[in-house]
């Protein structure tokens, strides 16, 4: 794995130079797609000090999933989704399942429509025993922080401190069931007691772009136009060309005009072999250019919010208006709003977390991989005059990646301690007063 990640970083670097992008390798060198980063109490993880923490919100992407789209041709064997079920009902240390029910994806050689899926117990987008993995450990990291180092949250569930969303989306769902059960095991709970989580229809969601938002469609299709697009088009035309061709896709239009790094993901992720040509067993896709397809798919997302003259209006149609329920959510805890609880947890996708990214951080931050997190972090400073803060100066710290955001240069502060008013009006600043009106063609 170890090799992959070298590789991948590699790879990435390829990728952004050959779109014109920087990359910053100091603060990103060990970054890897397959597994994000969460910080850990005591070992990348430190409070700030002198200082009280009033809120924390959290956005985790879902963990390692299926691709979301099924290619033509049998070649794979997705057999890594053992556990299909909800977590919920029982919950508790080890991962068991309702004892009275026990979901089953199944996929049979005679079913009729079998050649034109997978083979193994997978469905599209299902999040995978890996992902299942990895945000029950986001769960126990959390923890390490805010419950036991801080106590900024009781060890035992007081629901009154929680706030959980996800989307309607079964992955993102299951993932935060994970984190609930790294969080808040069973022997922490008491019996009965539900966690309720917030889920917005999927017509209204407002985490990811919706495409209700006519003119937010818009910019993306507009992107792929652009010169900055192109440039990256004509530097991965040959790559493309050998990964479609190898796919079977080379004469499907939608399909053969990327770099399908979606399909490639679970496989390069979960070490099951990368695919061969069906006509040639030795031509095959390597790792190093798995990777950097990967790398290059996340550009058709990264790239419109950030390079050319739609940037700006993109940030706002896409993460304005979740922009202003974290903005909300901050106010309304430090102005002691009754019914706001300090702790969210949004169980969400990696374009969700790129979107607050865009915003607030260098725009040369990678993209989020499996379970990674953005981490806001609302804090009371006591008087400093060494720093020259004043007793009750709020300010706000963002961690991605285990680390300190580098701040967006538009935002006037850095993120280790952004004063609280700084980071709201900044944020709020893209958020449309009136979104279905700025959404209009
Ligand atoms: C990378 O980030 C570090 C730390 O913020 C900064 O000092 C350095 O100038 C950056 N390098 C590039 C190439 O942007
Ligand atoms: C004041 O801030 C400085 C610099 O961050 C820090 O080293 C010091 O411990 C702080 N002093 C107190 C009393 O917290
Ligand atoms: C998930 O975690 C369990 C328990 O720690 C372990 O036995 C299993 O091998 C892990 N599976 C994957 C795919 O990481
Ligand atoms: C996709 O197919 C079209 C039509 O067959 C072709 O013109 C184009 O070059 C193909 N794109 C790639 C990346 O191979
Ligand atoms: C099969 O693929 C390998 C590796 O790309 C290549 O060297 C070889 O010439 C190909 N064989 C044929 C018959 O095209
Ligand atoms: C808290 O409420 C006061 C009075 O309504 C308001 O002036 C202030 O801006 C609020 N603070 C925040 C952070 O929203
Ligand atoms: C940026 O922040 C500094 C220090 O907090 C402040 O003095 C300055 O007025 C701010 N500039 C703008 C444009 O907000």
């Amino acid at each position: 794995m170890h090799v992959f990640n070298l590789a991948f970083v590699a790879a990435s670097v390829l990728a952004l130079q050959a779109a014109g992008q920087s990359y910053n390798e100091t603060l990103y060198n060990n970054y890897n797609y397959c597994q994000g980063i969460t910080p850990v109490a005591k070992q990348t993880y430190q409070p700030i000090a002198a200082a009280k923490l009033l809120k924390v919100q959290v956005m985790m992407r879902h963990g390692d999933r299926t691709p979301t789209a099924v290619l033509p041709g049998k070649q794979v064997d997705y057999d890594i989704c053992s556990n299909p079920a909800e977590l919920t009902s029982v919950g508790g240390n080890s991962k068991t399942q309702s004892p009275l029910l026990k979901p089953l994806i199944t996929i049979t050689e005679d079913n009729p429509f079998a050649d034109i899926f997978w083979t193994g117990n997978c469905e599209v987008g299902q999040l995978t025993d890996r992902g299942q993995n990895q945000t029950f450990q986001v769960g126990k990291d959390l923890r390490g922080i805010y419950v036991d180092l801080l106590k900024f949250i009781p060890q035992f569930l007081d629901t009154s401190k929680l706030y959980v969303r996800n989307t309607y989306v079964w992955r993102t769902r299951v993932s935060a069931e994970n984190m609930l059960n790294g969080l808040y095991p069973l022997p922490c709970r008491s019996p009965g007691v539900e966690i309720e989580m917030d889920t917005f229809p999927e017509t209204i969601e407002t985490m990811t772009l919706n495409t209700a938002c006519a003119k937010g469609v818009s910019i993306y299709e507009a992107f792929i136009k652009t010169p900055t697009f192109l440039n990256f088009y004509k530097q991965n035309y040959a790559l493309m060309t050998k990964i479609n061709t190898i796919l079977g896709v080379e004469n499907i239009a939608q399909t053969n005009e990327t770099l399908n790094g979606d399909t490639l993901m679970p496989r390069y992720c979960n070490n099951i072999p990368l695919p061969c040509s069906a006509t040639n067993s030795s031509d095959c896709i390597t790792g190093d250019e798995a990777a950097q397809a990967i790398a290059g798919t996340m550009f058709y997302a990264h790239g419109p919010l950030r390079y050319e003259a739609g940037a700006e209006e993109a940030k706002r149609l896409t993460s304005g208006p979740f922009l202003k329920t974290l903005a909300n959510g901050i106010r309304g805890t430090v102005n002691g709003t009754s019914g706001v609880k300090p702790f969210e947890f949004y169980s969400a996708h990696d374009a969700t977390i790129d979107q607050n990214l865009a915003v607030i951080a260098d725009p040369d931050t990678p993209w989020p991989g499996y379970a990674s997190t953005l981490i806001l972090e609302t804090w009371e400073l006591e008087a400093n005059s060494t720093t020259g803060a004043k007793a009750g100066d709020q300010v706000v710290r963002a961690l991605f990646e285990g680390r300190v955001v580098p701040a967006n240069p538009n935002l006037n502060c850095t993120l280790d301690a952004c004063p609280l008013d700084t980071f709201l009006s900044f944020i709020e600043s893209y958020v449309p007063a009136d979104m279905m009106s700025e959404c209009a063609m």
